[in-house]
């Protein structure tokens, strides 16, 4: 019996050297440790042994069993030891690396200026209201005082989607949906993208964007046009800015002007960039046409309006003496985060 339990502890101890895992080794505890284990088993066969050879084989069979207990706890700290050694290393993390860094985004110059211009307007008592990129003729032309045959249509050649359905050349049209369902005192702008089939140059886009203004009441006179425009103009390029206004026609507009600034470049002496002009044309207004209140159902004889409509991209050239239009569209950022 004395050899079968040493045989016992010399086979535990060389299994325990194979074993990788912790469900491998808690098998190996069951078989030779367990109730019906493989040392269990021969204590059972003590009854069978003399009186003096009992506490010498209980005692050996005591020490063994303390041993092999032993040894599988010393070989489970092992595994245990290997496993998080062999997880540092795997999980390991460089401190040292750079991050990686979020970039922050900003707006597009062309949405910084149009949110300065909507609050200066807000502060005048206007509404911010949108229309439609996708119009019918009758808002974009017709209802404007502009008729199928108008010469003044071929200015404005657009796309068309079908003959009476086209993309809006101006956001003038939106004036004529404020009328419809607004009446009098009326105090809007319109800001939106506008199409017309233009090649791409310096100055030239098939799609740009423009900023409408309307305000119909009683008692409207160009002199309320002018006051709105200086204020905009001072508010946007500083106090020492002119407004200019040189007669000219707009079919929906009577009178009608187009209104200049006074060059920044030069300050009015004149200089390349206002072709010595000493003032650059931002914008198209006047007051609005008797014709264009009728078509919406406002009584011209009670009402007067001003309606001026300017490019956008125009305004925020002139901001940051910016000479090319396509590089507001090119999405460049090392031209955007001067901005
Ligand atoms: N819609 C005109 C244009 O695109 C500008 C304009 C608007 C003129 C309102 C007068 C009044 O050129």
């Amino acid at each position: 019996m004395k050899e079968q339990l040493e045989n016992i502890e010399l086979r535990a101890r060389q299994e325990l050297e194979k074993i990788q895992d912790s469900a491998e080794l808690e098998i190996l505890r069951v078989r030779y440790l367990g109730k019906k284990g493989e040392l269990t088993a021969i204590l059972k066969q003590m009854a069978t042994l003399s009186a003096e050879q009992r506490p010498v084989i209980g005692q050996l069979a005591n020490r063994i069993r303390a041993d092999i207990e032993e040894a599988i706890s010393a070989r489970m700290a092992q595994l245990k030891a290997a496993l998080s050694e062999k997880r540092l290393k795997e999980e390991r993390i460089d401190v040292t690396l750079p991050g990686k860094k979020r970039e922050i985004g900003k707006l597009h110059p062309l949405n910084s200026v149009l949110n300065e211009i909507k609050e200066i307007f807000l502060g005048m008592g206007f509404d911010v209201v949108d229309g439609p990129e996708v119009e019918y003729d009758y808002y974009n032309f017709e209802a404007l005082n502009l008729p199928p045959d108008h010469p003044a249509r071929d200015t404005q050649d657009t796309f068309y989607v079908s003959d009476k359905i086209l993309l809006r050349t101006q956001t003038s049209s939106v004036q004529i949906h404020v009328m419809e369902n607004q009446k009098p005192p009326i105090r809007i702008i319109s800001p939106g993208r506008v199409y017309r089939s233009d090649a791409v140059d310096a100055t030239h886009s098939p799609i740009f964007h423009q900023i409408e203004g309307l305000v119909v009441d009683k008692g409207i006179t160009m002199a309320d046009l002018v006051g709105t425009l200086d204020l905009l103009m001072k508010r946007l390029y500083g106090d020492d800015c002119k407004i200019r206004l040189r007669p000219h026609h707009f079919p929906f507009t009577e009178p009608s002007a187009e209104v200049d600034v006074l060059c920044f470049n030069c300050g009015g002496k004149g200089c390349s960039m206002c072709k010595n002009e000493g003032y650059v044309e931002l914008l198209g207004a006047g007051m609005v046409h008797p014709k264009v209140l009728a078509n919406c159902g406002i009584d011209p004889d009670v009402y007067s309006g001003f309606a001026f409509g300017m490019g956008l991209e125009r305004i925020v050239m002139r901001k940051y003496g910016i000479n090319d239009m396509r590089l507001l569209y090119e999405n460049d950022l090392r031209f955007l985060n001067q901005f």
